[in-house]
């Protein structure tokens, strides 16, 4: 079999590069070994996501009496709860489907493994040839010594998000996304969750600043989520009532269920690349040029495979702008400017330069602040926790950074991540009508508040 283009990997780096290669007339294999979409899809952000949403209504139904409106008592149906996750997934996996169909690519459902002449050799005993090859097979969820996962006592993500109990007291070993995004979803199905974090700041892998931690600090200490910080957690028993985890310095957490989040690794074992003389660097990343070549001519690799943030959308931008440069473009793509949404409660977004790293270039700046206290429609929503950050250049007033802590912030983040994109100034965001009241409005305000010409705060 003889392609253009083969991908090995279905997630949202590689089915997205195998439809653009085959728009721009490649003829394109992609190589999938489990169901279509990858992580993002099947295990992580689509599931997480349902799941976030089940549970914020369950939390506004339980605190609904501070508007006057009372439930009894939530009753969550674990099993059916299960099954709805499962759905929203399936259309979307289904509809991978029927997008790689139509758009003329051929899955191959198989495991793929490069071979040494360059080719893929599929665990169907079939090989398949092409022009150039792609991998996209994303990351894995690490284990630290102590920890291994079990399935029973110490969950992986995936783990948690198969939602098959909701223990009791769920010990969440990394401050992380993954652990403070799952953390808010148990708590809001009742277990009482504790944190446990190495570092001594929650979040620490993300640029944001100290402002929007604490904030977020504040709210988790009110939902009843402890955070453990400056913790090494070392190893755990099982006791006669629950599981006890060991903490570095003599103390013990008690628990009935771990959830390990401590990071992801390059799936770069047992690919082939060696062979393939494809190298990687000693943290398991495929070692790329600005290109997404690999150190063997003709294969590429993107997404979490490679260094940068491993997030879905960066996996996809990639992955349209390697098919693109394949049919002869140059599409320039500033993996600094892919935006971040985290779905904790109230969610964080951000964009570009954190006030900290903009005063790190050395530049002169401006920041604006925007509360959400001060929005009509977050008050409304009762969402008033949280506040807009924008950092600009102090000369030319373009916008270098947006930081949102707060309601929709990960829907929000968008209309930063345009202007700061197009070189957009405060003056373009300010003087942009807005419409009112909405929760944009602040964004809006942030601007005009870094301009000293805020409406609705005092000026800085
Ligand atoms: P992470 O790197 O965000 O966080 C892992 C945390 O575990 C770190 O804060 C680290 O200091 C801590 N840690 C490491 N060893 C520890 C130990 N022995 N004891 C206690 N704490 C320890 O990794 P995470 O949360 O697993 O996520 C993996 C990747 O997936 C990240 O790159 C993340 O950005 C991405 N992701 C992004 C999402 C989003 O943007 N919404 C959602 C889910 C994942």
């Amino acid at each position: 079999m003889s392609y253009d283009v083969v991908i090995i990997g279905g997630g949202p780096g590689g089915y997205v590069c195998a439809i653009r290669c085959a728009q721009l007339g490649f003829k394109t294999a992609l190589v999938e070994e489990a169901d279509l979409g990858g992580v993002c899809l099947n295990w992580g952000c689509i599931p997480t996501k349902a799941l976030f949403s089940a549970t914020k209504l369950l939390h506004q139904a339980k605190t609904a009496a501070e508007m006057g409106i009372s439930f009894g008592p939530a009753k969550i149906d674990l099993p059916n709860l299960a099954d709805w996750k499962e759905s929203v997934v399936s259309k979307l996996t289904t509809g991978v489907g029927m997008l790689l169909e139509k758009g003329g690519v051929d899955v191959m459902r198989a495991r793929g493994r490069l071979t040494d002449s360059g080719g893929v050799a599929l665990s169907t005993g079939e090989t398949v040839s092409a022009s150039r090859t792609v991998l996209a097979t994303g990351s894995l969820p690490v284990e630290i010594p102590g920890f291994s996962f079990d399935q029973e006592a110490v969950w992986s993500s995936d783990d948690a998000l198969a939602l098959r109990e909701i223990p009791d007291r769920l010990v969440v070993i990394g401050g992380g996304v993954i652990g403070l995004e799952l953390a808010t979803i148990y708590q809001r199905l009742g277990s009482a969750v504790t944190v446990i974090e190495l570092l001594p700041e929650l979040l620490s892998a993300v640029d944001l600043d100290r402002r929007t931690i604490s904030t977020l600090k504040r709210s988790l200490q009110a939902q009843g989520i402890a955070t453990l910080t400056n913790t090494a957690a070392q190893g755990w028993e099982q006791t006669s009532n629950g599981i006890n985890v060991r903490l570095a310095g003599g103390n013990i957490v008690e628990g009935d269920r771990i959830l390990l989040a401590v990071g992801r690794r390059p799936n770069s074992i047992d690919l082939g690349l060696d062979a393939a003389g494809v190298e990687i660097d000693p943290r398991g990343f495929v070692v790329v040029d600005a290109c997404f070549e690999t150190t063997a001519p003709s294969i590429f690799a993107i997404g979490d495979l490679v260094p940068g943030p491993m997030l879905a959308h960066k996996a996809s931008a990639e992955g349209v702008a390697l098919a693109e440069r394949f049919a002869g473009g140059s599409p320039e793509l500033d993996v600094d400017l892919i935006p971040q949404a985290i779905f904790t409660d109230p969610e964080i977004a951000s964009v570009g330069l954190s006030e900290a790293r903009a005063k790190e270039t050395e530049r002169a700046i401006l920041v604006g602040r925007f509360p959400y206290a001060a929005l009509g429609k977050a008050l409304g929503m009762r969402a008033g926790d949280g506040f807009f950050q924008i950092v600009a250049d102090g000369e030319s007033h373009r916008v270098l950074g947006v930081q949102i802590v707060g309601a929709e912030a990960s829907d929000l983040i968008s209309e930063a991540a345009v202007a700061i994109r197009n070189g957009l100034t405060l003056e373009a965001l300010a003087e942009t009508v807005h419409p009112h009241p909405t929760l944009p409005e602040g964004l809006k305000e942030a601007a005009e508040n870094a301009l000293g010409r805020a409406i609705h705060t005092a000026n800085r």
